[in-house]
């Protein structure tokens, strides 16, 4: 039997017992259920990186919002499938002063969870043309949304950006668009898992192609204003959160209210459209809807079936938050800033102890410190040491699952690990070290 820090005997009963062919292959919530399994019987703490889920308590001033609107009566209402107004005049206003971007409150839209926007557009998007049929994903991605297009049926093709930055993206973009089956592509910025941003020439080329093409560009902007090297937190002052929505009108953008207001337990986000494809007309679209234009087929034929609209009082709870951002009185970038001093941190623990970053560099600068960040042993793959790091009380997730050609990578993510922890980090990280 091995000598590891954690109990070797019951890390591998765990793992037998949870049926999982190998720890390095599972999916982020078999591997949650794995370590809250070996925390239970061995009482050990692990260091838990493997789930993306906000780690700050939930912004004040939506809860309250969100409780006076209860305690007026509004969850007895259905709320409008297309959204409260408050709440699309302030979504219109905060894509206005923090991304320098001029869209209609009739284009902005609630979802529940951006996981909803994105869901409701998949479905949108491969009916807009018969004859294309596939959704382009700008890989690593957020693996649930590949789940969207199993559930769905539907085609995707998916490439690691890892070796197409900056100009070279281009060429391979334009070698997926011209086949002529691509009606969308999707992809997030600052990314999940690799933390990545595009710089303005990426997005430029992403935008000057979608518009020749024709293509939909859908951006994620799930970690909203947390690129940490700039500050994009003054109302209506550059520099602005850097979109796609710049350089083309294709666009719809998804963001989640899950990390920049922590507020991911009322699942609410925003889907904003560009005034343009929302009033464009798509005749395929009459086959499955009553009308032809975009937007309204997007808010009576695909968001109406599928939820009727988005929970009332968190629609109140997230225009608090919006008209608190708008005003300046709360900042939303410093509540989350948490998130990269630890990733600082934590990144030198793991590269002073032999680990590698894996996604290190925006084509010439240092990758950000953020919310996740991505990191490899020598010599060893993603499945392999996953497996090994579990018995050193250390989870994470493979790149395996989120289209990264990283063979080596793991994703951390930062969000759970409190400071107090780095210690244990530490001296696990070294352990680990010796021992290999
Ligand atoms: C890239 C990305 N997109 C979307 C989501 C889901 O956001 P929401 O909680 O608003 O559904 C996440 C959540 O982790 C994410 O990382």
């Amino acid at each position: 039997m091995k000598r590891t820090l954690i109990d070797y005997k019951i890390v591998a009963e765990k793992i037998t017992a949870s049926g999982l062919k190998s720890v390095g292959t599972a999916s982020i919530r078999e591997i949650k259920k794995l370590v809250d399994e070996i925390e239970k019987a061995t009482g050990e703490k692990f260091i838990r990186m493997e789930m993306g889920i906000p780690g700050l308590p939930s912004e004040i001033i939506g809860v309250e919002g969100q409780i006076d609107a209860l305690k007026k009566g509004v969850a007895a209402k259905y709320p409008d499938i297309h959204g409260i107004p408050e709440l699309k005049e302030g979504i219109s206003q905060f894509v206005k002063l923090f991304m320098d971007i001029e869209v209609n409150p009739e284009c902005c839209l609630p979802t529940v969870g951006s996981m909803q926007g994105s869901f409701a557009s998949f479905l949108m998007l491969s009916r807009l043309y018969h004859h294309r049929d596939t959704t382009l994903f700008i890989d690593p991605g957020f693996p649930v949304h590949k789940q969207q297009h199993r559930v769905l049926g539907r085609k995707f093709e998916s490439f690691d950006v890892y070796n197409y930055r900056g100009e070279k993206l281009r060429e391979k973009l334009e070698s997926y668009f011209k086949t002529g089956l691509i009606h969308s592509v999707l992809y997030s910025n600052p990314n999940n898992p690799s933390w990545i941003c595009f710089t303005e020439d990426e997005l430029k080329i992403i935008g000057e192609l979608a518009t020749k093409y024709n293509v939909i560009v859908m951006e994620d902007l799930a970690y909203f204003g947390m690129d940490f090297r700039k500050d994009y937190s003054k109302p209506g002052v550059p520099p602005y959160q850097p979109t796609v929505a710049h350089y083309t009108n294709n666009y719809i953008l998804f963001i989640s209210s899950s990390k920049v207001f922590s507020y991911a337990g009322e699942r609410i986000g925003m889907m904003v459209i560009s005034n343009q494809l929302y009033h464009t007309r798509f005749e395929d679209l009459l086959q499955y809807y009553p009308s032809s234009q975009f937007g309204y087929a997007m808010v009576f034929g695909t968001l109406y079936p599928l939820s009727s609209g988005t929970s009332h009082s968190a629609q109140y709870a997230l225009t608090a938050m919006l008209k608190a951002a708008i005003n300046g009185s709360f900042n939303i970038v410093e509540s989350v800033r948490a998130y990269g001093k630890k990733a600082k941190v934590m990144k030198k623990l793991f590269t002073d102890n032999g680990f590698e970053i894996v996604y290190d560099t925006d084509i010439d600068q240092p990758i950000a410190d953020g919310f996740y960040f991505t990191f490899s042993y020598p010599g060893m793959d993603a499945e392999a040491l996953l497996n090994e790091l579990v018995y050193y009380g250390i989870s994470a997730i493979s790149l395996l699952i989120t289209g990264s050609e990283r063979l080596e990578g793991i994703r951390a993510c930062t969000s759970l690990i409190q400071p107090e922890q780095f210690g244990d980090l530490e001296d696990r990280l070294k352990r680990f070290k010796a021992d290999h």
